[in-house]
């Protein structure tokens, strides 16, 4: 009753506060700044025991009952803590740091990814709106009212890489490229760090590459496929400011990457200079036995801290073992203090030794619920990609006359956030429902039925009745709804069709005969083979969060258009999975032979590519040129391109453009994104859109992970979307 109380509070607090100016990002220290920081925790170091040392890398779960905990704190046993969502209960620990002997302010981690109180959609959606500085709002529009608890930090962004929409949690990161995955990597780094919480960019490495989509499995990748496809967006985080970066669950060639200091060490903190924390993810220290690298927890967390993992995320591997490691002289004191160095590091960066207790005095206030929603409202819009629209069928219109607005997802207000602290009341959210209806115009009627007794069409409801409410329309909306149960960690599949029995009412409704505009919520690329051929519309709405049903009926009937582009290929049959518009080339390219790359039961394309999303409008593209089509190593190459509205009303596009080296020492990716712009254009209006590339934005990696810009020629693609067919050439020379 009392959380609910407190949570009720901070509810209206949030509500009656005024919208502040954007906040910059805490700098990181440099120069002599840094240097007398550096200083501080020498001296710091100097003065703790060893199991105080051992107490900063130690990061358990909040836990009831709570004394013991309070307890290890005044003790210096533990640096930080996951899942205390309640200003009150922060404060109980930092009074406890008040009464230890040195007095080291805690980290208060949750996992504030898309949601705290307003539930923005799925990070993929983000990623489909092409426009990071979107992202970067929405992030910070979550951070400050996660700050505002007492929280400091977030496990945040997801940033793994993945082609393959059978793992579960395509929903969280920026899809399937490393360029586009780059780009939202920073932005939500920035973001979050603008709203006052440091960022953990997770997880590396590999872990959005799980044999046969299975959650947790391992990866098999070289190196150079690591440089180029999974680390740029870990890159992008740390060059962004990430104080923090997670590792990853799963073994990468065999090793665990949480036992793995090649990676860690090596690669992680050496090549890519990350001078931060490294945070092990959630008892990973300890399922390093269930990988088989460890016999026991000593072994565990001796491997886990030789690797260069410095925190202990919840495994208690470091707190019950690491002293008597060092007293056995198996872990030099060297490797502890090195860990508990970046623990102080990040603490210092992040301004909690200025903050008082309670903590709020160097955080951004939060934003008022109305700018969150519109953030959150501003995402979900341009979020909705278009992939089919035949007959212009969408926009609904007067044109449309009377439409049926089928499926129980209509009436849901699942908002599918993550995050809500317990006790917290869910804010208002529309229903698809409510929000067409009132959109339609007057002399239009509107029809509903929804079909399913629940909104993922687990089961029916009532199917002929469904089927009678289409039969009176001109049009049918036909909803349906991925479950969010079968999104996110630990939800891998291997079905990619449309759940329960929304499928079967599909068929029931196209027999009908009238035009169906098919609406999918879904955390990740589904098979809509079968679907998309029965409708004449399919848009995807992702898991649109709190606004996203008004957002929805916005799009559906033209009062705002769609803009997104898909993040991720859509494939046509889960047995092309992996798929993704950069594969190499062949030894012998698809002709549709049967001794060529393919299936011989299915296309080797994909139903929808990576970038593809339609508009109300059309696009053409011309006048592709090339500024000096020769450029050195060191040199940089002008690309523009003419973009015209050739519809009847405006429209945003998404300008793509991507490249393919034609010759180089090792097989090049058919087409590589490389560059991106949105723009807005008036209908017949037309916009000259440019690009400039440095040859270093065309290396590749070796087997080693070295860049190499390799001379040669270049294809450069410019459209809307991989698929682009406009085309010009190039060349990197040598001298
Ligand atoms: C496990 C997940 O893999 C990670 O992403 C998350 O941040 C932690 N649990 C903490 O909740």
């Amino acid at each position: 009753m009392r959380i609910c109380i407190l949570l009720f509070t901070f509810v209206v607090s949030l509500a009656s506060l005024p919208a502040q100016s954007t906040p910059s990002p805490r700098p990181l220290p440099t120069g002599a700044a840094e240097a007398e920081i550096e200083a501080k925790i020498s001296a710091l170091i100097g003065k703790m025991t060893l199991e105080e040392k051992i107490g900063q890398l130690n990061f358990p779960s909040y836990a009831f009952p709570r004394e013991p905990q309070i307890e290890a704190v005044t003790k210096g046993r533990i640096g930080a803590m996951l899942n205390v969502a309640n200003l009150d209960h922060v404060r109980v620990f930092e009074e406890a740091v008040q009464a230890s002997r040195l007095k080291i302010p805690m980290i208060f981690a949750i996992d504030a990814i898309y949601a705290f109180h307003i539930a923005f959609p799925v990070p993929i959606a983000w990623a489909a709106t092409w426009e990071p500085e979107l992202a970067e709002r929405a992030a910070e529009a979550i951070a400050r009212e996660t700050a505002q608890i007492g929280v400091n930090l977030t496990f945040a962004p997801m940033i793994d890489i993945s082609r393959d929409p059978r793992w579960g949690r395509v929903m969280e990161g920026g899809g399937e490229d490393a360029y586009l995955g780059a780009a939202f990597s920073a932005a939500r780094v920035r973001g979050y760090r603008k709203g006052g919480l440091a960022t953990s960019a997770k997880h590396f490495v590999g872990y959005g590459a799980p044999e046969g989509g299975r959650d947790y499995n391992g990866a098999q990748i070289s190196m150079s496929e690591l440089f180029d496809r999974y680390i740029p967006p870990f890159q992008a985080a740390i060059d962004a400011g990430t104080e923090t970066v997670m590792a990853s669950f799963n073994t990468v060639n065999g090793v665990p990457v949480t036992a793995n200091r090649p990676l860690i060490t090596d690669v992680l903190k050496t090549r890519l200079g990350f001078d931060g924390l490294v945070m092990s993810d959630f008892a990973a220290i300890m399922e390093l036995k269930n990988h088989g690298v460890a016999g026991d927890l000593a072994q565990a967390a001796e491997k886990a801290l030789h690797a260069g993992i410095d925190y202990d995320m919840e495994s208690k591997a470091y707190d019950q073992h690491l002293e008597d490691s060092v007293k056995a002289g198996r872990v030099p004191v060297a490797e502890i203090d090195a860990a508990v160095r970046r623990v102080l590091r990040v603490k210092y960066r992040m301004g909690l030794f200025e903050d008082t207790p309670g903590g709020q005095r160097k955080r951004p206030p939060p934003l008022d619920e109305a700018s969150v929603r519109k953030t959150a409202r501003d995402v979900a819009r341009e979020s909705f990609v278009l992939v089919k629209n035949n007959g212009a069928t969408l926009p609904i219109g007067p044109q449309s006359g009377t439409v049926a607005l089928i499926g129980a997802a209509a009436l849901s207000v699942n908002d599918h956030s993550w995050y809500g602290p317990a006790g917290l009341e869910k804010p208002r959210t529309e229903t698809l429902h409510d929000a067409l209806k009132a959109r339609l115009e007057s002399k239009q009627t509107f029809l509903f039925a929804p079909a399913f007794a629940d909104a993922c069409g687990l089961s029916f409801e009532d199917k002929s009745k469904a089927v009678e409410t289409a039969r009176a329309a001109d049009l049918i909306v036909f909803i349906v709804s991925e479950d969010c149960a079968v999104s996110g960690e630990g939800a891998s599949r291997v079905d990619l069709g449309l759940s329960g029995v929304q499928g079967e009412m599909l068929d029931a409704l196209a027999e009908v005969g009238k035009p169906i505009a098919l609406v999918v919520e879904t955390g990740r690329p589904l098979v809509l083979t079968d679907a998309s051929e029965k409708v004449a519309s399919v848009l995807i709405a992702w898991h649109p969060g709190t606004e996203g049903r008004t957002a929805l009926a916005e799009v559906l009937t033209g009062e705002f258009a769609p803009s997104g582009k898909l993040p991720m290929t859509f494939p046509r049959s889960v047995g092309q999975i992996p798929l993704s518009y950069n594969e190499l080339p062949t030894s012998r390219p698809s002709t549709g032979d049967r001794y060529t790359t393919g299936y011989v039961d299915e296309k080797p394309t994909p139903l929808y590519p990576f970038g593809h999303g339609l508009s109300y409008t059309s696009f053409s593209y011309s006048g592709l040129a090339v500024g000096k089509p020769l450029l050195t190593r060191d040199g940089t190459i002008d690309i523009r391109v003419d973009v015209t509205n050739t519809g009847s009303r405006s429209g945003q596009e998404v300008v793509q453009l991507y490249t393919r080296q034609l010759v180089a020492a090792r097989s090049r990716p058919l087409r590589e994104l490389k560059g991106f712009q949105k723009i807005k254009l008036a209908p017949g209006k037309k916009k000259t859109v440019r690009f400039t590339l440095k040859a270093s934005d065309l290396a590749y990696h070796d087997d080693t992970g070295e860049p190499v810009i390799e001379p040669g020629k270049f294809d450069v693609f410019v459209g809307g979307s991989s698929a682009a067919d406009l085309k010009s050439e190039f060349r990197i020379v040598a001298e």
